[in-house]
């Protein structure tokens, strides 16, 4: 009894998902790419900073880097330019937006048309308000119909719309507005929002129904900086906040923790490993931003790393969660597929919060973890092939995890019946 009422309920649930949210039929898996802001900022210099400089070189630089590397086959495609792109001033005659003459001088268009040649996709930034977070940008509001057939003439795959310069009380309508122009242009481009940060910020709770119902992934709270102690911040949002703004994620329609610092200044090895681990049990859009043609081999190998990428991207979309913390480590759990019998498999991530310098050993019992398969579970170290565990694991046995401080061990956990059975 208890179970029709069970599958009755997620019935209604699938349905009334499919009607309420955006079906633009994009980012169906949690977007992968790269976007210029946490790296590169406003530098607009390119006289002293050729080589950071917001500018057509750097994206096409990018975007060769995606196919020397293997950022591309790892699955990383969008090409995103986030602010200072523009001049100051819209075109005089045709009120159209105009890349910076000096530093775009191909225009966007032909910037779009590398970007595809090479298989990849392209995205843009813009804002909602009268300017763009610069403050001397000229942001959509009063010409939100052209700018959306701007973008789509200039074949543009993703938008970014920020919410600097507007009026908190217009964006419940406003971003709604500029998606269904989205929509009108016949162009299917990824729609990211930033509305509720701004609206949480001020304490408003944001009407996640309609967040789902327009676009494809928003931003929920504060931008990432490159260090240690602000990605702390966002995940402990995401920890908290989680039964608000976990139910909201699935396939089209992403909460959004902001971008990779993965190959920067600010993370170790060990704490880019644990961002990496948490946004993959996050269901986050992968975001990198980092200076592609300087990274580290070390940084490089955590960014395209399959095992850890295939549990970001499952296909049930399931947005995971952290379920405790224990001696200052944090344990985060996201079900994954393959479901055998019914049953989940799962990807755990631990994550330290320790600084006492040496690796922390915890023990965890499989059930104390949720883990009910009565014939036990494999486990596979997700950073680590070599790593072994080649037992089968009853959910009454304890595991040892030794984790480094400030550092992540990121297993899964396989029912140990066979896939394909139900
Ligand atoms: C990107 O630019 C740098 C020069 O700053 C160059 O050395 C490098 O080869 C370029 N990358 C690719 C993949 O062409
Ligand atoms: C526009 O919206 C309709 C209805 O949701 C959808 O079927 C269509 O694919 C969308 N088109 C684009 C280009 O996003
Ligand atoms: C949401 O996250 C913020 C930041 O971590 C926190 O201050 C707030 O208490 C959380 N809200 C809830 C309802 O837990």
């Amino acid at each position: 009894m208890k179970s029709t009422i069970f599958i009755g309920l997620a019935i209604i649930c699938l349905q009334y998902s499919n009607v309420n949210t955006l079906d633009n039929g994009l980012a169906k898996r949690p977007p992968m790419g790269w976007m210029s802001w946490q790296r590169y900022r406003c530098i607009i210099d390119c006289d002293t900073y050729p080589s950071e400089c917001i500018s057509e070189w750097l994206f096409k630089n990018v975007t060769d880097h995606f196919i020397s590397d293997g950022y591309k086959e790892a699955g990383y495609e969008y090409i995103i330019i986030d602010d200072c792109w523009m001049e100051m001033e819209r075109d005089p005659i045709t009120q159209e937006l105009v890349p910076d003459r000096k530093r775009f001088p191909s225009g966007m268009k032909a910037l779009a048309d590398y970007v595809h040649s090479k298989g990849l996709k392209f995205g843009i930034y813009e804002d909602y308000g009268t300017h763009t977070c610069m403050g001397v940008y000229p942001g959509v509001i009063n010409h939100m119909e052209l700018d959306a057939n701007t973008f789509a003439k200039w074949d543009v795959d993703y938008v970014k719309l920020d919410g600097c310069y507007a009026e908190l009380d217009d964006m419940d309508k406003g971003y709604p507005e500029f998606g269904r122009l989205l929509n009108a242009t016949g162009r299917p481009m990824v729609y990211s929002c930033s509305w509720p940060v701004y609206q949480e910020y001020n304490g408003i709770m944001p009407n996640y129904e309609a967040l789902k119902k327009h676009c494809n992934l928003w931003r929920n709270w504060g931008d990432i900086q490159d260090s240690y102690v602000i990605l702390n911040e966002i995940t402990e949002y995401f920890a908290m906040n989680a039964s608000r703004i976990q139910p909201h994620a699935g396939p089209g329609h992403w909460n959004d923790p902001d971008m990779l610092l993965i190959g920067n200044y600010g993370l170790s090895f060990d704490q880019s490993k644990s961002q990496m681990a948490i946004w993959a049990i996050l269901a986050a859009p992968l975001l990198m931003s980092n200076d592609l043609k300087n990274i580290r081999p070390e940084f490089r190998e955590i960014l395209i790393n399959p095992q850890v990428i295939a549990v970001n991207q499952d296909e049930l979309g399931i947005q995971g969660t952290r379920l405790k913390i224990d001696h200052e480590i944090e344990t985060w759990i996201r079900p994954i597929t393959p479901v055998a019998n019914g049953l989940y498999s799962y990807a755990v991530a631990w994550a330290s919060k320790r600084d006492d310098g040496s690796p922390y050993a915890i023990k965890v019992k499989l059930s104390d973890l949720g883990l009910t398969c009565d014939k036990g579970y494999t486990i596979t170290d997700l950073f680590d092939e070599e790593n072994k565990l080649n037992n089968i694991y009853n959910v009454n046995h304890n595991i040892t995890v030794r984790i480094n401080p400030s550092g992540v061990i990121f297993y899964k956990f396989t029912p140990a019946v066979h896939e394909n059975s139900v």
